[in-house]
C-alpha cells in the first residue's frame, strides 16, 4: 500500500484558510503522539456500513462489532451510550474490533466529556502510527482539535492540532450534541462537524506526509493528565463524576477501492475508483437507510 499515490491530478488542498484557530503552539507541542501498533491490513473488507441507532441498540449489540472498554462504567439508555471514566478504569471507549475496514466515513454523533485531565478522542487507526483524529481536552469544552499523523509525525505545516470551533456561538461541547465526521479516502482526508467541512488535508503522494494505515475506530476518553497535562490539564480524581462522554449515533461508510474486496491494492497505479456503495445499511437491531 505504501508508496502508490502517484497524484498528479489531486494536488494539497491547501487548509490553512480552514483553521480558524491554530492552536497555541505551546499546547500543541504536547500533543499526544500515537502508540504505533502493527495490525495487519485486511484481507477481506466490510462492504457495509454500519449504523447504530443508539435509541434501539442495546450493548450487545455494540459488542458485536466494538471492544468496549471500562464496559462497567458504559451503559446505553435514553437513546445515548455514556462511557464514565473513574479513577480506576479511566480509558472507556469503543473500539471496532474486526479487521475489515479501512478507507470510509465515520459519523460520529456525541458529546465529549468536561474536566480537566480527561480527554474524548475520537479516531481512526494507530497501526503504524498513522493516526487520524478528533480530540477534545476536558479543560476546554469549546475546542475540538483535529490532527492525523503518518508514522507518529505530522507534515512540518501541520505540526500543531487544530481548534476547529463547531459553530460561530461556540456552544459547550461537553452539553451539546454534535456530528463530527472523519472522511478518510486514499486521495484526501476531511473533516466534518454538522456537516461542514473544518478541515482536509490532501494526499499529496510525498512519502511520510499522508497517513494511509489509519484502520482502526475507535471513540473513547482518556486520563490524558497523567501523560500531557498542558495539553489537557492535571486530573482532579476528587471530581464525581469524573468525567463522561456521550454518544447518540454512529455510523461508518465504507469506501471499497478496486481491488481491495479481497485483498490490499498491489503498489502502482493511480489511486483506484471506489467501487459503487453498498447501500443497505447494517444494524443490529434496527436496519436504518441514513
Ligand atoms: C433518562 O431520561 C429520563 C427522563 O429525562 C431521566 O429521568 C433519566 O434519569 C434518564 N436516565 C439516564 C440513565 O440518564
Ligand atoms: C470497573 O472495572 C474496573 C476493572 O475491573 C475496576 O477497576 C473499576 O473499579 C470498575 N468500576 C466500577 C465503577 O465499578
Ligand atoms: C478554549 O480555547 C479557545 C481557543 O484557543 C480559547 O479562545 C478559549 O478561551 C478557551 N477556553 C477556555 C475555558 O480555556
Ligand atoms: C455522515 O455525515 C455526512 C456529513 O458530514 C452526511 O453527508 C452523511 O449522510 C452522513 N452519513 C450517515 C450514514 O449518517
Amino acid at each position: 500500500m505504501r508508496q502508490r499515490f502517484s497524484l498528479t491530478a489531486l494536488s494539497l488542498v491547501l487548509v490553512t484558510s480552514l483553521h480558524p484557530n491554530s492552536a497555541a503552539a505551546d499546547d500543541a507541542g504536547q500533543v499526544p503522539v500515537p502508540t504505533p501498533r502493527n495490525i495487519p491490513p485486511p484481507t477481506v473488507f466490510r462492504t457495509k456500513p454500519i449504523y447504530y441507532n443508539m435509541a434501539s441498540a442495546t450493548l450487545q449489540d455494540l459488542e458485536n462489532d466494538f471492544t468496549i472498554e471500562c464496559k462497567n462504567q458504559t451503559s446505553i439508555s435514553n437513546g445515548t451510550i455514556k462511557l464514565g471514566a473513574t479513577q480506576y478504569c479511566w480509558f472507556p471507549g469503543l473500539i471496532y474490533k474486526h479487521n475489515d475496514i479501512w478507507y470510509g466515513r465515520t459519523n460520529v454523533t456525541m458529546r465529549m466529556t468536561a474536566n480537566s485531565g480527561l480527554a474524548t478522542a475520537f479516531a481512526r487507526g494507530n497501526e503504524k502510527g498513522d493516526e487520524i483524529d478528533y480530540e477534545w481536552v476536558g479543560k476546554n469544552t469549546t475546542t475540538v482539535q483535529s490532527t492525523f499523523f503518518n508514522m507518529g509525525i505530522h507534515p512540518p505545516e501541520r505540526k500543531h492540532s487544530v481548534f476547529s470551533p463547531a459553530s460561530p456561538d461556540k456552544p459547550d461541547l461537553s452539553k451539546t450534541f454534535h456530528t463530527y465526521t472523519i472522511d478518510y479516502k486514499m486521495d484526501i482526508i476531511e473533516w466534518y462537524i454538522n456537516g461542514k467541512r473544518v478541515d482536509a488535508w490532501a494526499n499529496d503522494g510525498k512519502p511520510g506526509r499522508y497517513p494511509t494505515n489509519a484502520r482502526e475506530l475507535k471513540i473513547n476518553v482518556w486520563n490524558a493528565g497523567s501523560l500531557y497535562p498542558r495539553w489537557a490539564g492535571k486530573t482532579d480524581w476528587t471530581k464525581k463524576p469524573l468525567g463522561e462522554a456521550e454518544i447518540s449515533a454512529l455510523s461508518f461508510e465504507p469506501y471499497i477501492y478496486e481491488g481491495q474486496n479481497t485483498a490490499p491494492v498491489p503498489s502502482s497505479a493511480p489511486v483506484p475508483k471506489i467501487l459503487p456503495a453498498v447501500t443497505s445499511y447494517v444494524s443490529p437491531s434496527a436496519p436504518t437507510n441514513a
